[in-house]
Formats: structure tokens, C-alpha cells, sequence
């Protein structure tokens, strides 16, 4: 397919230095209006007014390159227009339907069912509650809760979960708990193999797995770790908000051996690496482990609109009738569009786009980060891609600031990129998965010389 189509023909185009008049207008009344924990715009100051695939024009009429896509929300590009359609078709006819079946639920789920990895493949259950992925994790824990009739978790370090007070509790993040602790929930954190930079100083892929399973051995099975037997490990198969972190391969598959061992459960969120993001339908994929249940959310959607889930293996469905209830269960809108996505991405192949563009993306990245002094770590699978900035290649000094610079000067120019890392000194690069690959490298190149250009600056 043709994704030229599914873009805005010319972008980046700025036609008013941005934010515009319009764009300030705007950002002044919902600073007048709305709570400061408002954030974005204090970061970019950007004011949409549409979008189209990987490409977004702001009030103003400046057109820019998506590098973020509303965090994986949009895997299948703004406003795409065949999951467009079904999801319009589906607006008119019926919205809200709590738990009831209907077609486009039944579409979803019988997609999803044959998608799910491992050994949940054709053989899993799906459970929709609330909107968010924090949603989803709660479901998920409750429900590994009320299986093993244990109350505690592990998660890991570098974590991100989300913000209610279950998903928060196993969130690892301190500047997002510091204001809540103790959060109730008990929950203890395990070390995440990250490469580049972790408390064993250890670079071998190998040895580092190693010392990160048997810590959380250790947590699990040591009589004196102060950690209660757990219920579940959640676990990223990629951390995201932690600043894209690629386990070693057979991270995953240790980590189940673990939990099998105990007899504790495997909870993979895949919130943010699902739906083709990564190049595989779900991360958890490359390493070939079995989680017991999954959580989805963001691009479970479509184009964007609001639903999540879990899924697990078949002999987990042990909750009663009613067991986790709530208002929003689902909506059929949002599972049109996700059932539209899935057949969009199939009949365009869109897989095979991913792990194109994406082995493009690293490769061009590489070769910059060789050529700065500042740009210390390049990594990700897929549209997935981390960029680590530090301000001493040796030292690995976290450099913050220069990821804002950054940020700013790449919007400047009609490129939006987001940041991650718990120092916040990682650019992510997570377009919306149907860009095409001349807008990729041009916004590339863009983010290229803005690096060179600061990098100069800072001699
Ligand atoms: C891996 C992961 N889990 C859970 C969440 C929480 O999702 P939400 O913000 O929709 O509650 C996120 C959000 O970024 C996430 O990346």
C-alpha cells in the first residue's frame, strides 16, 4: 500500500513560528481554565487541530512529522480512514452496550484470541473494564490476586504502570510515588536487565540476565528477603516510559522459568509495545514466553479511542459472573476501530513496514551516535527507538537538559518527538507505524542537525 495517501502531502511545513497566534490564544485560556497538573503544552507548546497518519497540522495550519503518536495510541495513524469508516459505521448505530455482546465485540475478541502469543494463542479469554491501561492493570492483578489468593507483587526497576494506586504501587518511577507512599498495595521491585546502564556495572548480555533473575530468585524463594510470596511479576516486555529498554532475549523466558517454579503468576504488560509497535504484534513474541496474562490499552482502540483489556490463558477464567464490573466495558466504537486495525494492518502487511522502517531508523541513528559526542545509547526493535543522551560518553552522566533543547528546536522545525528514562535524558522515537519512509528519514535528518547544531553550541 501506498501510505503517501494516509499522510498530509507536505510536512514538515511551518508556516508561522510556533506556538502561532491561534496556538497561544488557546494555551492561555486552558491555563486559565484548567488545573496546573496540566502538562504537555508546559512541555511542547503545540495545539492540534488534525491529524493524518504520521503527520499533525496545528491551529496555526504548520504541519509536522508525529515522531510520537500520542505515546502508541496510534500505531494506525491519525484519523486513518478505513478503521475511520468501520469505527463511524459502528458511532452511528450503537455506543454503549456495558457487557453485552455485539458484533463488533465478538470481532474484536475473536482477533485478538488468535493474535495472542505464546501459548495463550487460540486458547486465551478476554476480559474488557475501564478505559485506561491502568485500568487494565488492575485488572490484571485482581485477578492474579483472587487466582493464587496471595495480596503481593513484584515488579521492576524502571517501571511504569500507571496512576492509579495499584498501577502507581508498581510503578518504580519515585518522582511520580514520592507524594503518595506508603501506597497501601505491597510491592517489591526487581533489578531490569538494562545494558546500558545498571547497579552491576555489567555489560554481557548474558551475565546480566543472570544476575538480574537470580536477584529476583532470591526475592521469591529466600526465606529471609522480606518479600512475601507474590501473586504475579509484572513485567514490560520493553520498557517504554523507562526510556525504551531492550531486555537480553532470554530475559523473559528465565523469568518464567521463575515464576512456574513458585507457582506464581506472569503478567506481561504490553500496554505500550503491542499492535505491532515493535514489529511483532506483541513483544512478548521475540523471546517466545508464555505470560499468564496480558494487559492491552492504547492502540487496542484504533485511532485512538479509549478501551482496554486483559487477556489470559483459559484455565485462569476462574472470576464468577459480575466478579469485576464497571460501567465502561468496553465500548463498541472503540472495538470496531480495534477490530478494523488489526484487519488494516494484515491486508496492508504492515508488519513487515515496521521492521523495515525500523531497521532504517537504527541503522541512521547508529551512525549519528558515532559521530556525537552526547548521544551515548541507540536502541529499540521496531518503531520503538530510545535515544540516550548523556554529557560524557565514559562517565554516562544523564544529560536532561539537552534533551529539552532538543525537543524544543525539533518542534521549531515540524518534527515532534517525546522524551522518556527515569532522567528523563531519552528521546523516543515512536512514530504512528504507517510513515512512510521518506517522512521517517526526513524527520530524521532534521533531528540529526539539531543535534549537531547544539552540540556545537555547548563547545
Ligand atoms: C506499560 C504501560 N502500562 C500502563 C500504562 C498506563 O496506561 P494509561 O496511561 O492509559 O493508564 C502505560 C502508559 O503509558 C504504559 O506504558
Amino acid at each position: 500500500m501506498d501510505f503517501k495517501k494516509l499522510n498530509f502531502p507536505k510536512a514538515p511545513y511551518i508556516k508561522v513560528a510556533p506556538p502561532g497566534p491561534e496556538a497561544k490564544r488557546l494555551i492561555k485560556i486552558q491555563s486559565e481554565t484548567e488545573g496546573n497538573a496540566v502538562y504537555y503544552p508546559k512541555i511542547l507548546p503545540f495545539v492540534p487541530d488534525s491529524g493524518l497518519g504520521a503527520t499533525l497540522k496545528d491551529v496555526d495550519g504548520n504541519v509536522y512529522i508525529d515522531f510520537s503518536a500520542g505515546v502508541s495510541v496510534l500505531n494506525f495513524g491519525h484519523a486513518n480512514p478505513y478503521v475511520l469508516g468501520k469505527a463511524t459505521e459502528q458511532l452511528k448505530k450503537i455506543t454503549h452496550t456495558l457487557d453485552f455482546p455485539t458484533v463488533a465485540r465478538t470481532e474484536l475478541v475473536k482477533r485478538l484470541i488468535r493474535l495472542a502469543p505464546g501459548e495463550m494463542n487460540g486458547n486465551a479469554r478476554v476480559v474488557f473494564g475501564g478505559p485506561t491501561g491502568s485500568d487494565a492493570v488492575e485488572s490484571a492483578v485482581k485477578l492474579a490476586k483472587f487466582y493464587t489468593k496471595r495480596m503481593s507483587m513484584i515488579a521492576f526497576h524502571g517501571s511504569y504502570h500507571g496512576q492509579t494506586t495499584m498501577a502507581l504501587a508498581l510503578t518504580s518511577e519515585k518522582k511520580y510515588r514520592e507524594h503518595y507512599s506508603p501506597l497501601g498495595p505491597e510491592v517489591s521491585f526487581a533489578p531490569y536487565p538494562n545494558l546500558y546502564r545498571n547497579s552491576f556495572n555489567e555489560n554481557d548480555p548474558k551475565k546480566l540476565v543472570r544476575l538480574c533473575v537470580d536477584y529476583l530468585t532470591d526475592m521469591i524463594e529466600s526465606p529471609d528477603s522480606g518479600v512475601s510470596k507474590p501473586a504475579a511479576v509484572i513485567v514490560e516486555p520493553i520498557q517504554g516510559e523507562g526510556g525504551i529498554i531492550v531486555p537480553p532475549n532470554d530475559f523473559l523466558k528465565e523469568i518464567e522459568a521463575v515464576c512456574r517454579k513458585n507457582d506464581v503468576l506472569l503478567i506481561a504488560d504490553e500496554i505500550q509495545t503491542a499492535f505491532c509497535r515493535t514489529g511483532r504484534w506483541f513483544a512478548s513474541e521475540y523471546s517466545g514466553v508464555n505470560p499468564d496474562i496480558i494487559t492491552m490499552a492504547k492502540s487496542l482502540g484504533g485511532i485512538g479511542l479509549p478501551i482496554s483489556g486483559i487477556m489470559y490463558r483459559k484455565d485462569l477464567d476462574i472470576w464468577g459472573p459480575g466478579a469485576h464490573v464497571g460501567t465502561f466495558r468496553g465500548d463498541a466504537v472503540a472495538m470496531a476501530g480495534g477490530a478494523a486495525a488489526i484487519d488494516f494492518a494484515n491486508d496492508v502487511s504492515l508488519l513487515g513496514h515496521v521492521n523495515e522502517l525500523g531497521a532504517a531508523a537504527l541503522s541512521f541513528l547508529k551512525d549519528t551516535a558515532g559521530e556525537s559526542r552526547f548521544l551515548g545509547d541507540v536502541r529499540g526493535r521496531g518503531l520503538f527507538i530510545g535515544l540516550e543522551f548523556v554529557k560524557d560518553k565514559r562517565t554516562k552522566e544523564p544529560w536532561k537538559e539537552f534533551c529539552d533543547k532538543l525537543q524544543a528546536a525539533c518542534f521549531k522545525k515540524g518534527v515532534i518527538i517525546w522524551r522518556g528514562g527515569a532522567y528523563g535524558n531519552v528521546i523516543r522515537l515512536v512514530p504512528p507505524l504507517v510513515i512512510t519512509k521518506e517522512l521517517m528519514l526526513n524527520g530524521l535528518e532534521t533531528l540529526k542537525t539539531e543535534i549537531k547544531r547544539l552540540e556545537t553550541s555547548e563547545k
